[in-house]
């Protein structure tokens, strides 16, 4: 298997060495897999002067799975858009085409004290957010920022298009739905009906699809209320498929549930299960480079890579049991940190994951 690795910007390279030497501890054992590291991002940008270069593009486009760290940082935040480094994580979304993001939000036991929210409501917390990743407002046309006549008299306005087609709804359903399956059988779809044409098409497929599941039971949501929920009751959620950008900001709120965004991985994925991995967290320009982030979220990415794009559970669940158990033992980042546990470095949890790997 080749994994093209993009380390991107801030924690970037870190969090992602921590989980290539995770993945290097299994190629002893039969796992066969080669790296090809690539520029994504603002250190693209400052190499190239494009955050997504076409040597990456070529490389993401000839591997069979993609391990990114994080990009961006205050230093690219003057750019024009095209060239920020959100825009080259945006276009290898779309390039590759992996539409289907899952963010799973799972409280570890020994963590119930890390979240912000009472250990009761958040214990065995255990909830998988779809995201839909390549569509909606995010990718819309027509969008811009120009001078138009006002009611305010002649000034800038900024506009952009949340669209989504029926099939591209139908096929991120469809992900969801199959996850509904292979879980508790419980699916929430989160829109905006009330307001938005383009979420009431939305609400419309996904009730259609409710009859190709009946095993599944799905029930609806308006995103405000989803908000609320998930910080009043988050257990009540099991499968949650929303659009790209409801899903961008419950993700957020739903990592915080398990006292750190620090712990979240996820997957980005086509409709062949080829992948973009990433943790669901950004490249914390603030701590860069003093070894001390967190880098759990990319080695459990590395382990969703292992499941979806290798299809080995087995060494999927080794990484995941793997992490569980240095949570067990006490070892905690700064992020997780708290009275009673030991604290440490990036590459002394990745030591500690290797250890108990
Ligand atoms: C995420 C991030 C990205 C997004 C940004 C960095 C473009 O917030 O992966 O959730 O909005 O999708
Ligand atoms: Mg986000």
């Amino acid at each position: 298997m080749k994994v093209c690795v993009l380390a991107g910007d801030g924690i970037g390279p870190e969090i992602t060495a921590e989980a290539l030497r995770v993945l290097e501890a299994l190629r002893g054992d039969g796992l066969d897999i080669e790296f090809e590291h690539a520029l994504i991002g603002g250190c693209a940008v400052d190499a190239t002067g494009d955050p997504y270069p076409e040597a990456t593009s070529k490389l993401a486009r000839e591997a069979d799975a993609i391990l990114l760290g994080a990009v961006g940082g205050p230093k690219w935040d003057a750019l024009p858009r095209e060239q920020r480094p959100e825009r080259g994580l945006l276009r290898i979304r779309s390039e590759l085409g992996v539409f289907a993001n899952l963010r799973p939000a799972i409280l570890y036991p020994e963590l119930a004290n890390a979240s912000s929210l009472k250990p009761e409501v958040v214990s065995g917390l255990d909830i998988l957010i779809v995201r839909e990743l390549t569509g909606d407002i995010y990718f819309g046309q027509p969008r811009g920022i120009e001078v138009r006549d006002t009611q305010w008299g002649e000034q800038r306005v900024g506009w952009n298009t949340m669209i989504y087609a029926e099939e591209e709804i139908r096929r991120i359903g469809r992900v969801a739905f199959e996850a509904a399956r292979k879980r508790s059988k419980k699916l929430c779809s989160v829109d905006k009906m009330n307001v938005l044409e383009c979420t009431q098409l939305w609400r419309e497929v996904i009730s259609d699809m409710a009859a190709d599941y009946p095993d599944v039971e799905l029930s609806h949501m308006l995103v405000d209320n989803a908000a609320m929920q998930l910080v009043k009751a988050p257990k009540q959620f099991d499968v949650v498929v929303t659009g790209n950008m409801f899903g961008d900001i419950l993700s957020d709120e739903a990592s915080m549930l398990t006292g750190s965004i620090g712990m979240l991985p996820s997957a980005s994925l086509d409709a062949d299960n080829k992948g973009l991995y990433e943790p669901s967290h950004g490249s914390a320009p603030d701590i860069a480079g003093q070894g001390v982030a967190n880098p759990l979220a990319t080695i459990l990415s590395a382990a969703m890579m292992l499941r979806y794009s290798f299809g080995d559970e087995g060494a999927a669940l080794r990484v995941e049991n793997a992490v569980r158990k240095v949570l067990a033992q006490g070892y905690r980042t700064g992020d997780i940190f708290e009275p009673g546990t030991t604290r440490v470095g990036t590459r002394q949890m990745g030591d500690a994951v290797l250890a108990a790997l």
